[in-house]
């Protein structure tokens, strides 16, 4: 055992229970057992072809060295013009911060923006780091159990309802992970009007964005030009391991973020940046656009197929890759439940518990990151276990 002491904040920060899941399947995989992966929140293809090539041209001209902690400007400028494209929203390239994934957006806007002892108002079940990115800035976390009648968000009126003296931000996610929920643009607009009519600041987090199925996708920044959004190159890319993601935020809160991100980062990886360039071209937005169609595939798959068994999902996940599915009619305890999928049926899933404490004992998520033949052998052996 360690002689140093951790710091007291680490008592907080828990690692994800799903990790522990995950080495336990891998060991089983290599000791011959055959595993179905639905735990896993990410995509199972990888970059396109032309962003792998131009990582290697990256390497091979020797642009490895630092960039400018915001970005290679041509990356910034790529991203104003998705912006422009899809959204028709002109934004200036100089309110775009490349970060190292969104978790590097996330732990830059916190730095900037909370104070110790701050609280950010966040959903219960919602993406697990969350909360610690606020403890990492002795803020407080302020989890709020959402449920299927909201669609597994925040309202103007529960933020209204949570807000204290010392609640300096609200943090939402849409499409949101574990749910796969959407915010609409009405309420959006109520939250965003909740939130800075009581002086805070908004941070939408719109990492799943590209992979939305039944409706037109709508950035926050249509909705008012003071909110924080986060975006990655992880999902809808396809490069998690790239470790590159943006931020966007006011242009009089740039120098802030420029300074903490020199100082913690001093910068992404360079070939990753050039690489990422490629992302937007036709060739691979058509290919990003394909893999959104296999995504909603699986979705419509999957959905009425867990159902039968005796799953429900309350509200239909309308993006990310997830459908996160109430396990009451079967178990009290899906974290029993998935260590037991695992282990005599070799089936990976994600417990509720990973994603807060609002009645995540009877909840799983399921992650349709692998083809429909796999799901559908995955589906056939949890309906073993039941029966
Ligand atoms: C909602 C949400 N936000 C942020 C992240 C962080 O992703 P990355 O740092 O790879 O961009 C994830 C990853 O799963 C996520 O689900």
């Amino acid at each position: 055992m360690s002689t140093f002491k951790v710091a007291q904040r680490m008592e907080r920060i828990v690692p994800f229970y799903v990790m522990d899941l995950l080495a336990r399947a891998k060991k089983l995989e290599a000791a011959g057992r055959s595993i179905i992966h639905m735990e896993v929140g990410e995509p199972d293809f990888t970059a396109p072809r032309a962003v792998i090539d131009a990582a290697q041209a990256a390497l091979a001209e020797g642009k490895t060295g630092y960039t400018p902690a915001t970005g290679i400007p041509e990356l910034r400028q790529a991203i104003a013009g998705h912006y422009r494209d899809r959204f028709g929203l002109p934004l200036e390239p100089r309110r775009i911060v490349v970060t190292p994934g969104s978790s590097g957006a996330l732990q830059l806007l916190m730095g900037v923006l909370i104070n110790p002892g701050q609280q950010v108002l966040m959903t219960d079940p919602g993406y697990p780091c969350n909360k610690n990115f606020v403890e990492f800035v002795s803020g407080e976390p302020v989890s709020l159990p959402v449920g299927p009648d909201t669609d597994y968000q925040l309202t103007a009126e529960m933020v209204a309802k949570a807000w204290t003296e010392r609640t300096r931000a609200v943090l939402v996610a849409s499409p949101a992970n574990p749910t796969g929920t959407l915010l609409s643009r009405q309420e959006l607009e109520q939250i965003y009007r909740a939130v800075r009519s009581r002086g805070g600041v908004l941070i939408v987090d719109e990492i799943y964005q590209g992979l939305i199925y039944d409706q037109e996708p709508f950035s926050a920044l249509e909705v008012a030009d003071d909110i924080f959004v986060i975006n990655s190159f992880s999902k809808y890319f396809g490069m998690t391991g790239w470790r590159l993601g943006w931020l966007v935020a006011p242009a009089d809160c740039i120098d802030s973020i420029d300074c903490l991100a020199q100082n913690i980062f001093l910068s992404c990886s360079a070939p990753a940046q050039y690489a990422a360039l490629q992302a937007f071209s036709p060739e691979c937005l058509a290919i990003f656009e394909q893999r959104r169609q296999i995504f909603r595939q699986r979705r419509d798959f999957l959905l009425p197929a867990l159902q039968q068994i005796g799953f429900s999902v309350a509200v239909a996940p309308q993006g990310a890759f997830y459908l996160y599915a109430d396990c009451s009619a079967l178990t009290d305890d899906s974290f029993r439940l998935a260590y037991d999928l695992l282990d005599t049926q070799g089936v990976a899933v994600t417990p509720g518990k990973d994603f807060g404490c609002n009645r995540s004992a009877h909840h799983i998520r399921f992650a349709y990151t692998t083809d429909v033949d796999r799901m559908s052998e995955g589906v056939e052996r949890i309906r073993r276990y039941f029966s």
